[in-house]
């Protein structure tokens, strides 16, 4: 039988699940999640280690990028299994030090939560002993307002993250909340929009028989236009 220590390991929220709560100290003093987050969407990411080349490459990107993801309601929470000062130590050596991608100076202004216990990564599935007994592999998790895990990615040790993907992930999400819809492959603002497959013969018929609306490839496969501009409006702050 599996001993706890490794159902803890292994164990790891799903799509749909509540977010596990938990109490951590960060780089920003003392957090609750999720309810310090309530009515916003957060996204929680672990890394493998402070003062390594990949990691220190996706912070910069993040912090560089965290005044968009705030634009469109969300909140960035970083982690490892790195003690309070190595995280301080850091993040002072990225500022002072570090240029990537034409950035420098960047100041990493949110939280990255200490888990030298790994308290909080056993919780959430970020230790993968296959590919490291004690470092976090690179996950993020998409969790929205009401602290529901919407989407989940994890990439390996050795791949740093794209931040256009995680954007654009965002984005899709509040677009099929706010409009009713799905988004298709590649789907970016201003792109067509999927609406939901037909749920009756009758339906079906209506949808081939040609809507003002709609552009149907087939009876299941229907887009709509969603316009640019109005997806923004909604989703982005002033
Ligand atoms: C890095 O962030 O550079 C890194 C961390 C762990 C393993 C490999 C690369």
């Amino acid at each position: 039988m599996e001993s706890i220590q490794n159902q803890e390991t292994f164990s790891m929220p799903r799509i749909g699940d509540k977010a596990p709560e938990f109490k951590a100290t960060t780089t920003q003093g003392d957090i609750n999640f999720p309810s310090d987050y309530k009515g916003e969407w957060v996204i929680l990411f672990s890394h493998p280690a402070d003062f390594t080349p990949v990691c220190t490459s996706e912070f910069m990107t993040f912090a560089h990028l965290e005044e968009k993801f705030n634009k469109a309601n969300c909140k960035l929470v970083g982690l490892s299994v790195d003690g309070l000062y190595s995280h301080i130590a850091w993040l002072r050596t990225i500022k002072d030090k570090i240029k990537f991608n034409g950035m420098k100076d960047v100041e990493v202004k949110f939280p990255l939560i200490e888990d030298i216990t790994m308290n909080v990564a056993k919780k959430y599935g970020m230790i993968q002993p296959g590919e490291h007994k004690t470092q976090a592999v690179r996950a993020v998790f998409f969790i929205d307002p009401q602290g529901t895990v919407r989407a989940i990615i994890y990439y390996p040790l050795s791949l740093g993250r794209n931040f256009d993907e995680i954007y654009r992930a965002l984005i899709a999400m509040q677009t099929s909340d706010k409009f009713n819809v799905a988004t298709p492959a590649d789907w970016e603002p201003g792109k067509d929009v999927i609406i939901s497959p037909a749920g009756s013969c009758g339906v079906a018929a209506e949808r081939m028989s040609g809507t003002d609306d709609l552009e149907c490839e087939d009876w299941f496969f229907c887009t709509k236009k969603l316009d640019k501009d109005l997806v923004l409006k909604e989703i982005l702050k002033k």
